[in-house]
């Protein structure tokens, strides 16, 4: 267990099949510069959301947690014309720095960022008769997971694919005796997924430039 070793796999994945171009690495450099914390998906999990959510032929994609927009990029790009991506961010600012990333990188038109905490949002959504997702990553305030986890499934079309990030969390998913929350919140997502009948799911633990962390996939069903 060497995170040098994980880190250098992580730059030689990035330096050969999942590279940053000039608009995803302006993007972290904005949010760097804007002084965000840098805690975007790596280049090789960002070229995977963007492969997930190309293979399904998502047409609309939601998004919790914009940060500075890298991994909106990702996942816009596997957008068809005509697609949308609908990324929810709780802070202005950071929205901001994401909008301008965006625009950058020439997907202005089928993204859109919306600032306010992302519980709030959803009610907004539900309000305007929002129309179903066919990917969802999620990927803000951990806690919430569960909540977000719930209200995707009740909004998404069968066949959806719904990606959660940072349930594994250094190992904290596995153990029962640890009191933070944002763990637990990740163990009641199994037991969510486990107990739905909709759903198929697994969870990939990884590790890399950020880390022993990993995500869960759940395919609804078509
Ligand atoms: N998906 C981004 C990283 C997101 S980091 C990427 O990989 O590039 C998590 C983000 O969730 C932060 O920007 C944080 O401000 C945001 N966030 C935290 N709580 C939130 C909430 N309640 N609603 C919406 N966004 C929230
Ligand atoms: C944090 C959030 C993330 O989405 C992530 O991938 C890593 C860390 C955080 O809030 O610390
Ligand atoms: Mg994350």
């Amino acid at each position: 267990m060497d995170p040098e070793t994980f880190e250098a796999v992580d730059r030689f994945i990035g330096e050969t099949v999942a590279s940053d171009d000039e608009a995803l690495v302006a993007a972290v450099e904005a949010a760097a510069a804007a002084g965000l914390p840098e805690i975007q998906v790596s280049p090789p999990q960002g070229k995977l959301l963007h492969l997930l959510a190309r293979s399904i032929g998502a047409r609309r994609i939601l998004e919790f947690g914009t940060l500075g927009g890298y991994s909106t990029i990702w996942l816009a790009r596997a957008l068809p014309p005509g697609g949308k991506l609908l990324s929810l961010e709780a802070k202005d600012s950071y929205a901001e720095v994401a909008r301008a990333s965006i625009e950058r990188a020439g997907l202005g038109d089928l993204v859109e960022v919306r600032a306010g905490p992302a519980l709030e949002t959803l009610v907004a959504l539900e309000d305007e008769g929002v129309e179903p997702f066919d990917f969802v990553f999620i990927d803000a305030d951990k806690v919430n997971t569960p909540n977000y986890f719930a209200w995707s499934l009740n909004h998404v079309r069968p066949g959806a694919l719904i990606v959660a990030d940072n349930v594994v969390r250094g190992g904290s998913l596995a153990d029962e005796n640890s009191d933070d929350v944002s763990a637990e919140a990740q163990r009641r997502l199994h037991d969510l997924l486990a107990a739905e009948p909709r759903v198929e799911a697994t969870t990939i633990q990884t590790v890399g430039s950020k880390g022993h962390d990993g995500f869960t996939l759940a395919l609804i069903d078509g």
